[in-house]
């Protein structure tokens, strides 16, 4: 990318401790080389920016470009009669346990091929780019076989080959019992997940390690098992827990100093702590909350209190959270767990890039990536606001 000068801008820099959301209003911002070079008060712009390519956005918002922690996104099928069994009276749990739920969306993703599960994967990253998203983590556990699994991790990265998105994989193994070792959750993880794991590593398709920790899924030893071997491979957790029940599963993942612990409507004070100590984002997913009725709020509260950052993603998948709009997510992270306006948008750009281990992009600084979003609004709190509206100018992407 050549230098570019947005002029005459506001500017949402999410960088913490000034004015909130880092708003300056009357601004510029330099790119160079897919770089942020400079930026700040037009009226303080440096006389060698001066002479770049300058577009006037005629005082248009520039945020960080969006970045959605925590997908599904590579699956096949959908789950709409699980919808329906649902509003006839069946929970989430019933139809885990009676062979529906994830076990029924594998069946479909081991049967089709990779041109259709990334058509399909396109489908859903083009409704996120849409939305001045650059950065999607993808995470696989629809296999639960080793060829199926690196199937999965494969297509997520082949979205970053079609399109002009970061892509980061996560390796979730860990997510289910498939149906040929229903009732050894143990043979399962020592003869399929941690082979699959090592492999998928060694191919260079793992970014983070991720389990799910639940009575329909796996227990906190069974996952501390798959952690120990993360680490041993050098590669980072994260968890999803305290979904349904708390089991202590953010405790744990923060014990292994997960980058992020994530649902959590059941995480008590302990593991709020916990998460505080190690620097463990809480990712919130209030399209699952959404989608499965949920009533137990998560501890908003006691996050704060604590100071463990809070990052909101979609979770787009086919069966909690069929949905693909990190803006409707911001908007139901307020309306539903009462976020400020400030902390959703804080939570889809800089704590959602830490929540992924990423320290180029989510603020707005010089030497960050110019992965921006250019918005038809005058101020950061109408991102959240509104339901089905696409306020997106333009989506910057850094090609570096
Ligand atoms: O994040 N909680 C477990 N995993 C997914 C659900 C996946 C599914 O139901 O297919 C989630 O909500
Ligand atoms: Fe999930």
């Amino acid at each position: 990318m050549a230098k570019r000068l947005l002029d005459n801008i506001a500017i949402a820099t999410l960088v913490p401790g000034g004015e909130p959301y880092g708003f300056v209003r009357d601004a510029a911002l330099a790119v160079a080389d897919g770089g942020i070079a400079w930026v700040g008060p037009r009226a303080d712009l440096p006389a060698d920016c001066a002479s770049w390519p300058r577009e006037d956005l005629e005082g248009r918002l520039v945020t960080p470009a969006l970045i959605d922690c925590h997908t599904h996104l590579v699956f096949a099928g959908n789950r709409a009669m699980e919808f329906e069994q649902r509003l006839n009276g069946a929970t989430y749990e019933e139809i885990a346990r009676a062979g529906g739920g994830i076990v029924s969306t594998v069946k479909a993703t081991r049967e089709t091929g990779e041109d259709t599960l990334l058509a399909d994967a396109l489908t859903r990253a083009d409704a996120l780019i849409d939305e001045g998203v650059a950065t999607i983590e993808v995470k696989s556990g629809y296999g639960l076989d080793l060829d199926t699994e690196l199937k999965m991790l494969r297509v997520a990265r082949r979205v970053a080959s079609k399109r002009k998105v970061r892509i980061r994989t996560s390796f979730l193994g860990a997510h289910a019992v498939p149906p040929e070792f229903a009732g050894r959750p143990d043979t399962y993880i020592d003869d399929i997940c941690l082979p699959a794991l090592e492999a998928a590593h060694q191919a260079g398709l793992v970014d983070a390690v991720d389990g799910f920790c639940e009575g329909i899924a796996f227990s906190p030893q069974q996952i501390e098992h798959v952690f120990a071997r993360a680490k041993a491979l050098g590669l980072p957790v994260k968890l999803h827990a305290e979904q349904l029940s708390d089991l202590g599963g953010a405790k744990l993942a923060a014990e292994h100093e997960a980058l992020s612990a994530d649902h959590l409507e059941y995480l008590g004070e302990d593991g709020v702590v916990a998460m505080a100590r190690a620097g463990t984002v809480a990712t919130l997913l209030p399209g699952a909350f959404y989608t499965l009725r949920e009533t137990q709020l998560p501890p908003v509260e006691l996050l704060r209190r604590h100071g463990v950052p809070v990052a909101i993603a979609t979770d787009c998948n086919p069966g909690s959270s069929p949905l693909a709009s990190i803006l409707t997510a911001m908007n139901m992270a307020c309306t539903l767990f009462r976020l400020t306006p400030e902390e959703a948008l804080a939570g889809a750009t800089r704590n959602a890039a830490k929540a992924l281990g990423l320290t180029d992009t989510g603020t707005i600084a010089p030497g960050m990536r110019a992965d921006l979003a250019i918005w038809n609004v005058e101020h950061p709190a109408e991102l959240a606001y509104r339901i089905g509206f696409n306020p997106l100018h333009e989506r910057i992407f850094a090609e570096t």
